[in-house]
């Protein structure tokens, strides 16, 4: 993972959103890139599936979008080296995963070593994997929250850049803690982002450090 990226200080910073559904956490980062003083901007929004709302908050937007569908793809490898080829034609300086469920792959992340973030709606290295709200409501914890992390080869294991903290009450559904936890990664997403595009980030093995 190369060390260190400078920060995007002569223009707008460029940022290629993925999705999977409801989009959100898109929406939060669309919204933000519409401040002129956060200077960053959404150049695409892809998708691993048509007709998703995601998709549809990007148009809205004017936002160029891009669908890259596995299952139009004769192996994994070959819809990897497509994503990676539709993200590149728009240059970003930063991937973000948003609510992104497929695992990126090594045309991707070779591509953009260290520069692909991703979300997560629980406090790793807890719970891991697609269904962490779930997994937290079972284990009956008491604190969970959301961690934005730089994408490596494993799942949800990469070097983490912010975390936030949300408190889980006893009778929380998977879906009423999701929901309260995203409210914070939202918040914890844009500000972060804006800070590694604005101040740049250097990752010095599984530290992650922002500015300065
Ligand atoms: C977010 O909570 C994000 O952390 C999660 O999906 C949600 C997206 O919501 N991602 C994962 O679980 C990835 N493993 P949204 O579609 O409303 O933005």
């Amino acid at each position: 993972m190369p060390p260190s990226f400078a920060p995007v200080s002569h223009r707008s910073a460029r940022l290629v959103v993925l999705v999977s559904g409801a989009g959100t956490t898109l929406q939060a980062l669309l919204d933000a890139c519409g401040r002129p003083a956060y200077g960053v901007r959404v150049v695409a929004v892809g998708a691993d599936r048509p007709a998703v709302e995601g998709l549809a908050r990007a148009q809205r937007t004017g936002v160029d979008t891009f669908v890259c569908e596995l299952a139009n793809h004769p192996t994994r490898a070959d819809w990897d080296v497509s994503l990676a080829d539709r993200i590149a034609s728009y240059q970003p300086d930063l991937v973000v995963l948003a609510g992104f469920m497929k695992l990126t792959g090594p045309a991707v992340l070779s591509r953009f070593d260290g520069r692909v973030l991703n979300t997560h709606p629980a406090l790793l290295p807890s719970f891991p994997g697609v269904h962490a709200p779930r997994d937290a409501v079972t284990h009956a914890v008491r604190v969970s929250g959301a961690t934005l992390f730089v994408v490596d080869a494993g799942v949800d294991t990469g070097p983490i850049v912010a975390q936030v903290a949300v408190p889980v009450d006893v009778d929380d559904t998977a879906q009423t803690l999701h929901e309260r936890i995203k409210t914070s990664e939202r918040t914890m997403l844009v500000d972060t982002v804006g800070c590694m595009l604005r101040d740049g980030y250097r990752i010095d093995g599984r530290k992650v450090r922002v500015g300065g």
